[in-house]
Order: C-alpha cells, then structure tokens, then sequence
C-alpha cells in the first residue's frame, strides 16, 4: 500500500479497472493494470440489475473469488456491498469475509461519515480504499448520477470528506463523478493517490468499468467514457454468423 502513496510522490499514475469474473480478471492481470476491482458495478453490468442497490453480498463473495483466481500480480480490491458496512463491526467482518474469497483490500463508498468503519477494518489489518462523490449505493436517495463538488459549499465538504479517509488509514480514494477543478485541489491537498471516474485528468489515477471501457453494455455509456472497442457489437456478429452457418447448414 506504501507504494501506492510513493507513486504518487513520484507523480506515477495509477491503473484501475473492475473485473467481476477469471477470464476479465487475468486478462488485465496481463495487461499490467495496478488495481482490479471486484465492484459493485457488478450489479449492473453483469447481473442486469437496475443499480447497485440490488446486488447481494453472496454474489460479491462468488465473483470476487473467480476474480481471485484470474490475479497474479495485481492488487485485487473487493467491494463492500449495501448493506455489509453500516457498523464497524459489520464492516470488519464483511471485509474479512472478502478477503478469504481472495481480496487484498477492500473498499467502501463514504467519507467522513465512515470514518469508524475504515479505522475498524484498518485496524483489523486489512487495507482499505475509501470512495467519494457520487456513491452510486445513494443513487435512489440522490434521484441520479449527478456531478459532486461544483458549489464551494460541495467542494469544501468533499475536502473534508478525503482528509477524514486518508486520516482514518485509506490508502487511497476513488472521486466518483467530482467536478474536475476540485478533484484536483483534492489530489494536491492529500498525501494518498486519487483514482478518478468521470473526474478529469487531476486525479493520481483513473478506474473505469471496464464494461464501459470495452463497449460491453451498449444499452448505458456514461458521458465520460469513451470505449475502445464495441465487443457488443463483434459479439452480435459473431452469433449471426453462427447462426447463419448453422441455419443454411454450413459448419
Ligand atoms: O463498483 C464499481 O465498479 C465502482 C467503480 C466505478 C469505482 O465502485
């Protein structure tokens, strides 16, 4: 975790992207991503729930440890679904059961409001990235994915916010959707490296779901992503062209 906050010192940018199953998992393995993420996103993109409400702590535990399997190098980090971490106790617990499922770390979405909840599963001994912003487990309460931190007020609050994560013992803090000049003011005032979604490019880091990233569920692109590739689209093609083979009799 030390090296992550050295990185930054350096001015070293950070790779992060989410992976949910063995084969996505090696694969950025490979590629040499820093940090792949078991989230809750989860919910979304693979379980076609509607948000991330929904997803279970079960199903976070499954993928998380066919994610595990795929790891080698990386660090991989699991989510902390709705749910698992309204107290400390829940919260160390939780995170325990995570990282028997393979985690190395683990992560929850609040600032200063979870300050107890990040001492505790720091002080259990296991390494915590902490998440602000727009916390998509809020997203029913907050009536959609808005951008946080472009009124002053909004922006000082969310300062506290990273100071509070990094005092607790975070190691790092995922900006979720913050207005671009103030996850940079964030990035400059704390000593643990930001990791970016839809924040600019002041952040120490970027993640992305990697779903997003591979154009892996067409039917939803937030605006800030711009995909690489369209895998939909070549997975549509190939299953007409199997199925036209299969129809017309071809092998
Ligand atoms: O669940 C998730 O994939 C996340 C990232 C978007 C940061 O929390």
């Amino acid at each position: 975790m030390e090296d992550f906050r050295a990185r930054k010192s350096r001015g070293e940018r950070i790779t992060a992207l989410t992976a949910y199953d063995y084969p996505t998992a090696r694969l950025l393995d490979e590629s040499g991503i820093d940090i792949i993420l078991v989230g809750d996103s989860l919910g979304m993109v693979v379980l076609g729930y509607t948000d991330t409400t929904q997803v279970t702590f079960e199903e976070m535990l499954h993928h998380t440890r066919a994610a595990a399997r795929g790891v080698k190098r990386a660090l991989l980090v699991g989510d902390l679904s709705i749910g698992t971490y309204d107290t400390p106790e829940s919260a160390v617990e939780h995170a325990r059961q995570l990282v028997a499922a393979g985690a190395q770390a683990v992560k929850l979405e609040g600032g200063a409001s979870h300050v107890a909840q990040i001492e505790a599963v720091v002080r259990a001994g296991i390494p915590l990235m902490a998440h602000i912003g727009m916390l998509p487990q809020s997203v029913r309460a907050e009536g959609g994915y808005k951008v946080k931190g472009r009124s002053e007020a909004e922006a000082r609050s969310l300062l506290a916010d990273a100071e509070a994560v990094e005092n607790a013992g975070a190691f790092a803090v995922v900006l979720e959707i913050v207005a671009a000049e103030t996850a940079r003011q964030i990035t400059a005032r704390i000593g643990i490296p930001t990791i970016g979604i839809g924040s600019g490019d002041g952040c120490d880091g970027q993640i992305l779901v990697t779903h997003d990233l591979i154009g892996l569920y067409p039917w939803f692109t937030p605006k800030f992503v711009s995909p690489e590739v369209h895998v939909a689209d070549e997975i549509r093609r190939a299953a007409r062209i199997f199925a036209e083979r299969t129809l017309s009799g071809i092998r």
